[in-house]
């Protein structure tokens, strides 16, 4: 890393938004991961995005708002699902997909007549977004196909230099991605599993469509662009569950069981086994990990409840990296 070309990262909210209002490059932390964020009514910040992530450009972006009033400014339809989930879940990690309107600049949404919405739970967050008074396009503040960030390091340590201003804002507390659905009149579609769970959303909208498992037949699909199976790459060979034998370089993510004859490097996810725990440490025992130089990463099986659903939705396709 060189300091030189590196961007600056501090907690100055006037800063930040000045650059946001014009046309420059800001990380952000919010409650799920750090995100990039660019003016999403102006294609040229917003393409920036893109170039500073090597993202294609088929893979929309969630654009971040800080009120329900601000997302229906962007929104072209408010359906009543959108309306129940809206008032349940925000500020909070959910995306809701809904029909864009044109002050969205294309990019964002890749062509898409639709636009991905989230107000994030995060106050120094929602203060910067009140202040900056645009919609804020930001994907995860990684290189595409890369860890998201949970830290300002981890982004100034991968795009520090691509970028104008890191906001810190403190360790992110979900840790893993938002939920993110898709709404079209009644219908309720899950695109990707996030920090809030399905059970939690069955208990505003009991009819959801789990399509979620439907992406690698979809993923070129304009329904679901940018869910490819291949993701959360943490540069090293990862694979699910627990060898019985290691070596010294064994890195393991430690789920709830006891690792006394483990041989290389551990990362606890969850000592007693708590899902919600495992996704806030994710991303940055995957980095942690990395760092140590291992050959592979091992990963204790993780239950397919709650939030567990969205980590094992990230192991995998980082299985697949
Ligand atoms: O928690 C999060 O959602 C973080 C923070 C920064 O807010 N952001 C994030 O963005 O994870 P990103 O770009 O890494 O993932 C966004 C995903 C896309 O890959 C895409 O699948 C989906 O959201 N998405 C966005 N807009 C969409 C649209 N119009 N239709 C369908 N899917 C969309
Ligand atoms: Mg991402």
């Amino acid at each position: 890393m060189n300091s030189l070309v590196s961007s600056v990262i501090g907690q100055d909210l006037d800063r930040a938004a000045r650059l946001l209002r014009t046309g420059r490059l800001v990380a952000f932390g919010t409650e799920t991961v750090y995100g990039l964020g660019a003016d999403a009514t102006n294609a040229e910040a917003v393409s920036r995005v893109f170039t500073a992530k090597n993202r294609p450009q088929f893979d929309p972006l969630i654009v971040h708002v800080p009120t329900v009033d601000a997302a229906r400014s962007v929104a072209a339809d408010w359906p009543k699902a959108a309306d129940q989930l809206a008032k349940a879940f925000w500020p909070g990690p959910l995306t809701l997909v809904l029909p864009k309107r044109p002050i969205i600049v294309d990019l964002v949404t890749s062509g898409l007549l639709s636009v991905g919405i989230r107000v994030p739970g995060h106050s120094p967050t929602l203060e910067l977004l009140g202040a900056v008074e645009l919609p804020i396009a930001a994907p995860s503040a990684n290189p595409f196909g890369m860890v998201s960030p949970t830290t300002a390091m981890h982004v100034q340590d991968q795009l520090g230099a691509k970028i104008d201003y890191i906001f810190d804002t403190g360790p992110c507390t979900v840790g893993v991605e938002s939920t993110v659905v898709r709404i079209e009149q009644d219908r309720v579609t899950l695109l990707r599993p996030g920090g809030v769970t399905l059970e939690q959303l069955r208990t505003v909208v009991t009819n959801i469509v789990v399509g979620a498992d439907q992406d690698k037949a979809e993923m070129h699909s304009p329904d679901s662009p940018g869910q490819l199976p291949q993701h959360y790459s943490p540069g090293v060979r990862l694979r699910l569950g627990r060898p019985t034998n290691s070596t010294p370089r064994d890195g393991l993510m430690v789920f709830g069981k006891p690792c006394d004859d483990w041989q290389g490097p551990i990362e606890r996810l969850s000592s007693s086994g708590d899902v919600v725990e495992a996704a806030k440490n994710l991303f940055g025992a995957m980095r942690r990990l990395a760092a140590h130089n291992v050959q592979t990463i091992f990963v204790d099986d993780i239950p397919e409840v709650g939030l567990g659903v969205a980590i094992n939705d990230r192991l995998r396709r980082a299985v697949e990296s």
